[in-house]
């Protein structure tokens, strides 16, 4: 039986969609069908396509009662919408279905875990929203909210934490046939806390163990958990709230985290070794992973920041797009992060240039334009007795707008600047990263789509991403270098 209130988003997304041309959407990269997205929920492959949810609410481009969309794919890059697969229909969801996450029964039916967020009045009167975890059973296309729900309530919660932050199920399936589920939480005073809960049937659970604390170490409550095996060590990933800057590691307000270390199977303890950021841009949070068939484990996070996506005014058709799903591997215990393999087929229209000297001034080269577009460059001092002082790519460009990266060599830093890329809002335009070279020598492989940038530096060591709004006639790319170096560059054309 769908509800009412389902039915009610699936006719109003097929209706609208119908206005949004292809061509204003991100060329390869998941937009919300229409009205607002955030977090991918549900990153799952499951009877042949993976399937990607998302925080959803189809009657405006802000943020409101949380539904959730769907769309299916073959190769993460191509994807086709399906019906809304939850609405908030009942007592227990009636302020929103948050994110979660799915897997396969043994049976074949694909079970969907999120956090049904309802109201209640509290012992003083106030009336406040509390988070418990519910499930939905379904082939693919519909899904049922089961009669158990909500499965996992503040009952469930260890001494102290809070049923009013309690939210993000990522269940994991194990070797032995059982299943765990990790769950983000407020520890009032010492900040988020990521709970491990298990069940032998994926319907019955019950509390196991806290696998992490945060300890007002990483911003304060913690969102949106992912837990995996990575190169024979674990990572556990995250979305920290109210972050603290720290040095050039985490910057203010929300942002993604990961701790890489070793997890005892059978104590289910968790020893994470170190944390750092996952993305160092602007625009990226709430990521989650999926196992492809062949092993690789990929991401996929949410392109934008809790801080500014709400600042747009007009009503526009869709908001929220995905990042472009990355492979994940884990080199020294740190998460390198590349795009997945099948972008290379969708690479067209290749132009080479190989060691362009390029002394203290800017320059275009012929062929190397385009707004969907992804450019390997790698650079060198031309003298290693005497590193250059900056070398800066611009792109989105014409004589108004233009979004550019900057490397300094004597900094070891890699700005992303968007500026100029046609914000009308005094939010964060710039942000930088640390990151390594040998003498000045590095790489980067920039990603455009229409509107955004994703810069991947050293092979994946550290990513950036940043959307931008910029009217697509501004197609320009230029290299600009204060001292003396050579660079070389491939750029192909995407074509999705
Ligand atoms: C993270 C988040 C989640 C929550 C969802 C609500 O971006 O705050 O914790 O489930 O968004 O839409």
């Amino acid at each position: 039986m769908i509800s009412k209130e389902l039915q009610r988003a699936r006719a109003y997304e097929a209706a609208k969609e119908k206005l949004i041309s292809e061509s204003d959407r991100p060329a390869f990269h998941l937009s919300s069908r229409v009205g607002w997205m955030n977090d991918p929920n549900g990153l799952s492959f499951y009877n042949g396509q993976y399937h990607m949810f998302y925080q959803y609410h189809p009657y405006d481009s802000h943020w409101g009662p949380m539904h959730w969309g769907h769309a299916v794919s073959q190769d993460l890059l191509h994807w086709s919408y399906l019906p809304a697969a939850l609405a908030p229909d009942q007592e227990y969801d009636r302020c929103g279905c948050f994110s979660g996450s799915a897997v396969t029964l043994p049976d074949g039916r694909h079970l969907i875990a999120y956090t049904s967020v309802t109201d209640e009045i509290q012992p003083g009167g106030d009336i406040r929203q509390i988070q418990q975890q519910s499930l939905a059973v379904g082939d693919g296309l519909t899904y049922e909210k089961v009669d158990s729900n909500p499965v996992l309530t503040g009952k469930d919660l260890p001494l102290e934490g809070s049923k009013y932050d309690f939210r993000d199920p990522k269940i994991l399936c194990m070797k032995d046939g059982s299943y765990r589920m990790i769950i983000a939480n407020n520890h009032p005073g010492h900040g988020g806390q990521m709970l491990l809960f298990r069940s032998d049937d994926g319907f019955r659970w019950s509390f196991s163990s806290i696998l992490a604390k945060n300890e007002n170490r990483i911003g304060l409550m913690w969102e949106c958990p992912d837990f995996f095996e990575l190169d024979g060590r674990y990572v556990l990933i995250g979305s920290a709230q109210d972050m603290l800057p720290k040095s050039l590691e985490y910057h203010n307000g929300n942002g993604t985290f990961y701790l890489a270390g070793d997890f005892d199977s059978h104590s289910e303890i968790f020893c994470p070794q170190a944390d750092h950021a996952v993305d160092y841009g602007i625009d990226f949070y709430a990521p989650q992973t999926v196992l492809a068939p062949d092993g690789r484990r990929i991401m996929i996070g949410w392109m934008q920041n809790w801080d500014t996506c709400n600042l747009h005014t007009a009503s526009i058709p869709w908001f929220g797009q995905m990042s472009i799903p990355r492979e994940l591997s884990l080199k020294n215990g740190l998460l390198y992060q590349v795009p997945i393999r099948e972008l290379n087929s969708l690479r067209v229209n290749k132009v080479e240039y190989k060691s362009v000297p390029l002394r203290n001034k800017t320059i275009s080269l012929p062929g190397i334009e385009g707004r969907t577009v992804d450019l390997e460059i790698e650079v060198t001092p031309f003298d290693f007795m005497k590193v250059y002082h900056k070398f800066s790519v611009r792109f989105a460009k014409n004589d108004s707008y233009n979004t550019g990266i900057s490397f300094r060599p004597y900094e070891s830093t890699l700005k992303i600047n968007r500026k100029f890329s046609g914000s009308r809002r005094a939010i964060i335009h710039q942000r930088r990263a640390h990151v390594n070279h040998k003498l000045g020598a590095i790489k980067l492989r920039i990603l455009l789509d229409r509107y955004s940038a994703e810069i991947f530096v050293n092979d994946g060591e550290k990513v950036l991403s940043t959307t931008i709004t910029t009217p697509l006639e501004a197609d320009g790319i230029t290299f600009s270098a204060d001292g003396a170096l050579t660079f070389s560059v491939t750029k192909y054309t995407i074509k999705a």
